[in-house]
């Protein structure tokens, strides 16, 4: 006797509803120039950011996180008690544990949630996202909120001119759905790490391989450390290569995508990679301006900005390239159904 197996239907991940939140004080390049020996100018120049947004002493990552995740909700017009899943992808947990998840799940409301945070620096939210997708196309879920969420002040060395002027705190929220008749949402990824890669952006210090003692703060083990030159090298080629495969698999080309939306970690990075592409600059998303370098939070932030600015429209297909530390790099691509 056969077991009789319904006809296999594929279910899919689509993005329902997006939210985004930034701390509301600004540092502005000019700021910085009181700060480290530093000016608008080269900051513009070789990095294409004006201002960063940063938190007040006391606000941490789930702070970003709830509110980013409140917006998604509302927007979506559903109560919080609804998520079955909260997925934070970040490397500035508010404290080593409880995971983030678990204190955002708290403020939130979410009763009934289960998640955890995820760690892969930039690609963090791309990383999540798929997680979050395979929950939902396995058919073990329904609504899973992703939420890509930073505090990059907390770990930078304001007085180092490389680093601390590159980054910005944020969050950004998706809430991830099945997909209705008709409707594609998240087609495909392609996703690479490389650890030899580790010591070219990383915090040293915190961790079991350092735990914090006086030393370790003295040595300032516990800020940002980056090979900028190296990293920049890295990320173009990367994330060139890992959106040529994912486009050349699902039988497409550059053409075919209607918005890049990249990791907004450099203007110069984001355009060289647009131009191996062949993207024209037009389709490619760029926020860094007004926002910096947020991590987890740029490629939802600037989802957020694509789609109030009518660049992102229901319909369009989308490509997500992301590079960070790790090294991690990813691709995603799917179509706006929102
Ligand atoms: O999101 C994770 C991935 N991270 C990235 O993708 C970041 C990748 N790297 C970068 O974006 C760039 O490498 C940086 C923006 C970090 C640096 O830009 P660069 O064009 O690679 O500059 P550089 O490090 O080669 O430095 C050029 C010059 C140096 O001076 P000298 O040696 O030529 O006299 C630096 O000391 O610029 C100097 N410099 C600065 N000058 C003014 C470095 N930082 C600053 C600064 N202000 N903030």
């Amino acid at each position: 006797m056969s077991l009789t197996l319904k006809p296999q239907v594929r279910v899919r991940a689509k993005i329902s509803s997006i939210g985004m939140y930034v701390p509301p004080k600004l540092l502005r390049n000019a700021d910085l120039e009181k700060m480290v020996a530093t000016n608008d100018q080269w900051i513009v120049e070789r990095t294409g950011i004006r201002e960063r947004h940063i938190v007040e002493p006391g606000v941490a990552t789930s702070d970003l996180a709830t509110e980013a995740a409140r917006d998604c909700l509302a927007k979506r017009g559903i109560e919080a008690s609804e998520v079955e899943v909260i997925l934070v992808a970040t490397v500035t947990p508010d404290m080593m544990f409880p995971a983030t998840a678990c204190l955002v799940q708290d403020k939130l409301g979410a009763k009934g949630a289960w998640g955890f945070d995820l760690s892969a620096a930039c690609s963090g939210f791309l990383y999540a996202l798929q997680v979050g997708a395979k929950l939902v196309e396995s058919g073990a879920h329904k609504k899973v909120m992703v939420i890509g969420a930073d505090v990059m002040s907390s770990i930078l060395d304001y007085t180092d001119r490389s680093t601390c002027i590159l980054f910005g705190d944020g969050a950004g929220a998706v809430l991830l759905e099945p997909t209705e008749e008709g409707e594609v949402g998240l087609v495909d990824y392609q996703h690479e790490i490389d650890g030899s890669g580790a010591c070219s952006l990383y915090m040293p210090g915190g961790g079991s391989l350092h735990p914090s003692t006086a030393e370790t703060v003295e040595k300032k083990m516990h800020f940002v450390h980056q090979e900028g030159g190296a990293v920049f090298k890295v990320a173009v080629r990367k994330m060139a290569e890992l959106s040529e495969t994912l486009l050349t698999r699902n039988g497409l080309t550059a053409e075919d995508v209607d918005c890049f939306v990249p990791h907004q970690a450099n203007k110069r990075i984001i355009l060289a990679t647009a131009d191996r592409l062949g993207m024209p600059e037009e389709r490619v998303v760029i926020n860094i301006g007004e926002y910096g370098n947020t991590t987890a939070g740029t490629i939802p932030l600037a989802m957020h900005t694509a789609m109030n600015s009518g660049c992102l429209k229901k319909g369009d297909t989308v490509l997500l390239a992301s590079f960070g530390g790790g090294y991690t790099v990813g691709a995603t691509l799917l179509r706006w159904e929102l």
